[in-house]
């Protein structure tokens, strides 16, 4: 049922009730008013819910009333109005098709939407003598339950200290206040965070382990708050110089030897070895069951990342000496 459904004589009436405001407009009384209280119920209401605004402590003798989106007072902003005398209900510019007044001046507002959010103006006529009349307005904040937000992020998998990452909050709030949280408080100083437009959106200049997160994100509003899941950034790095471990390369003939390489790297990093710069073998552990002084030289492990681009290599000097065992001693082998 919308302004264009409206029956004529209703249409008729808009215009008379504007005539009548604008004539009857600054001649109210403010002490008898300020009672007055608009009250949301429930206070808190999500979108889709009804939300009922309530009207108390109206003064006697009412000519009408008048709600208007806003705070302006002109016919762009008109919801609807209520004429007393012949109880008729007048539909304005601003109407939705989901607003009811009552004869007691409160406005039921259906299906709420987030556009719905925001202040509403009552403006109430008193009857005066003749062309004498007198209105007072109130205005009334209308918050939405303020929805579960969600961290979105330019990049999930940055590359450690090279690129800039924005999070943002969503959704877009009308008439809330962001907060941000970083490993559960709030987010550190430091250059290399900035908050930017109503603190919705953060950037973090060249993303390092220790800004990694996990973030979280709230939505605030005077009735409500929510906060977001944590969002973790997967920070690309590495790969780190590479230890060898044992790092001590003295053998003897027909030992095995057991070397292995590690470098802190995400994601991990690929492992090859080499000896004396001929490709050996790639994984992360070199086994030789039996080594011979023919395998002395340069044993290095190189890692590489191919998400960083980046490459490192380790090397160290593996010597293998010949047996010396005493005659006595070798019988037993
Ligand atoms: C006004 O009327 C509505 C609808 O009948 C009702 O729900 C509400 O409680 C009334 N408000 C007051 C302040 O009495
Ligand atoms: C509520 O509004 C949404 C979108 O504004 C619409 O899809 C839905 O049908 C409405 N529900 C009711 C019960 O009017
Ligand atoms: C943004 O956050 C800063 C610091 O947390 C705060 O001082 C400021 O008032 C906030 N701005 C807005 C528009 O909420």
């Amino acid at each position: 049922m919308g302004p264009l459904s409206a029956p004529p004589r209703t249409q008729r009436i808009t215009w008379k009730g504007l005539l009548l405001t604008a004539s009857l407009l600054h001649f109210w009384n403010p002490p008898t008013t300020a009672q007055v209280k608009i009250e949301a119920q429930p206070p808190k209401v999500s979108e889709g819910k009804d939300v009922l605004l309530l009207v108390h402590n109206l003064p006697q003798n009412l000519a009408a009333y008048i709600w208007y989106e806003g705070q302006m007072m002109d016919i762009h902003h008109y919801i609807t109005s209520y004429v007393v005398d012949d109880q008729t209900i007048v539909y304005g510019p601003a109407y939705s098709g989901r607003e009811t007044v009552y004869s007691n001046a409160s406005l039921l507002i259906q299906n709420v939407t987030g556009e719905d959010a925001g202040s509403y103006t009552l403006q109430i006529i008193k009857r005066g003598d003749g062309i004498r009349g007198a209105t007072g307005h109130f205005t009334f904040t209308l918050y939405l339950k303020t929805p579960k937000p969600s961290i979105s992020s330019s990049k999930l998998n940055p590359r450690e200290a090279m690129e800039a990452v924005i999070l943002t909050c969503d959704p877009e709030t009308p008439d809330a206040s962001y907060l941000w949280w970083m490993n559960g408080q709030s987010l550190p100083m430091t250059h290399r965070l900035k908050l930017y437009e109503t603190n919705r959106t953060l950037i973090l200049f060249g993303v390092t382990k220790d800004i990694a997160g996990p973030y979280e994100c709230e939505i605030r509003n005077p009735v409500s708050a929510s906060r977001s899941d944590p969002v973790t950034l997967n920070l690309l790095h590495g790969p780190d110089l590479p230890s060898i471990y044992p790092s001590v390369g003295y053998y003897r003939s027909g030992e095995k030897l057991y070397l292995s390489c590690s470098a802190d790297s995400n994601p991990p990093a690929e492992y090859s070895w080499t000896i004396n710069g001929k490709f050996q073998q790639s994984g992360q552990k070199l086994f030789i069951p039996q080594i011979t002084t023919k395998h002395s030289g340069l044993y290095a492990c190189s890692v590489r990342n191919s998400a960083t681009g980046k490459e490192s290599s380790k090397s160290i000097t593996v010597k293998v000496i010949g047996k010396w065992i005493p005659a006595s001693l070798a019988i037993g082998f």
